[in-house]
């Protein structure tokens, strides 16, 4: 079986393409990604020497490259994750979202049903989607399967757009789909733009945490390595045309987040408790900001027996300490591009 995985140089297509490629050695795994600042082959060294891995490095708004691959490999099924996943940087640029997440996932549907030509036996298209298409929800409730779609955010819109498209193919041209809509992911490889890798390097280096508005929004957080097996299990057992939500049962408030990461910070760098506290600033608020999500992760539950493996507490130390063993990495992802969109940022 010919799989591609796009977008396996960032943070949680990593993770996918390393369980595939070591679980599957009969599968052919061809992991396609144009290593935006986000996109890192560092984060798959391990897999160099692997026989049934192949990188390709392509760029999914090119069409006729797409159409080229497809009829060179004939991929039989797609994992896609490659998009533009930063909420606040779709708020700098939205056509960059519109290009990646739209188009690019366009050109992989049209790619994928002209290279089978309707004959979609043993086929998948498989689109990796998030719990921010739902909008934001109230103090309380949780995002089921058939909750509406009510994006906030440039990069939520870009992405419900996308899961519209994957429907709109499952229904006008019969192409087999199943979606997943996952909450927040944390874990090793992930870039320090977001919440808790950023606030991990800025304790490091002794620089504020810059908290959005009052600190009380809410996420639901899943170990990425939780997310990837939950991939896997869709992948195999998932039923054509479904949407399974993933999520953590994790739900934390910003500012609780953010102290509990000081404690196991000022711990595992031996500083004085309370230290990585004193850097906690509250600047402006991300415009549209979602004020809460909770994922209902009882389908997949039932059906796949699926459940998230790791206490949230005993994810995040296991984190914190992958980051502080792989200084070089940050440093490494830390410098050029990304310190020109921080001080744009945070200035
Ligand atoms: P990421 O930003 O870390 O990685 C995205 C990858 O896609 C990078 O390797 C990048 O180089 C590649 N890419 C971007 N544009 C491309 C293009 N035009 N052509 C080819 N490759 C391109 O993202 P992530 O956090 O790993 O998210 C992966 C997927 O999972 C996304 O679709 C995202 O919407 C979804 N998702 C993420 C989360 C989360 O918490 N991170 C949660 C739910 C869903
Ligand atoms: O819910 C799934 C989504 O989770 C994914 O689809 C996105 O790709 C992923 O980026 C993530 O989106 P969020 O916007 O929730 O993640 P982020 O880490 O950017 O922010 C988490 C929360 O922390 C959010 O309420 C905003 C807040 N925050 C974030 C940053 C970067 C801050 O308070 N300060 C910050 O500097």
């Amino acid at each position: 079986m010919n799989i591609l995985i796009t977008g396996g140089a960032g943070f949680i297509g990593s993770h996918v393409v390393r369980l595939f490629v070591n679980k599957y050695p009969d599968y052919m795994i061809y992991n396609l990604d144009c290593l935006t600042y986000a996109g890192n082959l560092e984060n798959l060294k391990d897999l160099e020497n692997a026989t049934n891995y192949t990188f390709i490095k392509e760029d999914i708004t090119d069409a006729l490259t797409i159409n080229a691959l497809f009829k060179e490999y004939k991929f039989d099924k797609i994992i896609h994750l490659a998009a533009e996943s930063h909420v606040d940087r779709s708020i700098k640029d939205p056509v960059a979202f519109v290009k990646t997440n739209v188009i690019g996932t366009l050109n992989l549907l049209n790619a994928f049903k002209e290279c089978h030509k309707s004959n979609f036996k043993n086929k998948l298209f498989y689109h990796i989607s998030t719990d921010e298409v739902y909008g934001s929800l109230g103090e309380s409730g949780l995002f089921t399967e058939t909750t509406s779609y009510d994006p906030n955010s440039p990069y939520s819109a870009s992405k419900a757009s996308s899961d519209h498209f994957v429907r709109a193919y499952g229904e006008t041209f019969n192409l087999p789909y199943v979606i997943t809509n996952c909450s927040n992911n944390y874990g090793p490889n992930q870039f320090p733009e977001k919440l808790i890798p950023l606030f991990i390097n800025n304790i490091i280096n002794n620089k504020p945490l810059p908290v959005y508005g009052d600190g009380n929004y809410t996420r639901d957080w899943l170990y990425v390595e939780d997310h990837a097996k939950a991939i896997d299990l869709v992948f195999h057992m998932g039923d054509n045309r479904e949407t399974y939500n993933i999520g953590g049962f994790n739900e934390w408030k910003n500012i609780d987040l953010v102290k509990l990461l000081c404690k196991q910070m000022d711990i595992k760098l031996g500083r004085p408790m309370g230290s990585s506290k004193k850097l906690i600033t509250y600047v402006k608020d991300r415009p549209g900001h979602d004020k809460r999500y909770a994922i209902d992760a009882s389908k997949i539950n039932n059906k796949l027996g699926w459940k998230p493996s790791l206490k949230f507490e005993e994810g995040l130390s296991k984190t914190i300490d992958w980051y502080l063993n792989n200084t070089v990495w940050l440093e490494n992802v830390t410098n050029g591009n990304y310190q020109l969109y921080y001080k744009k940022q945070y200035s």
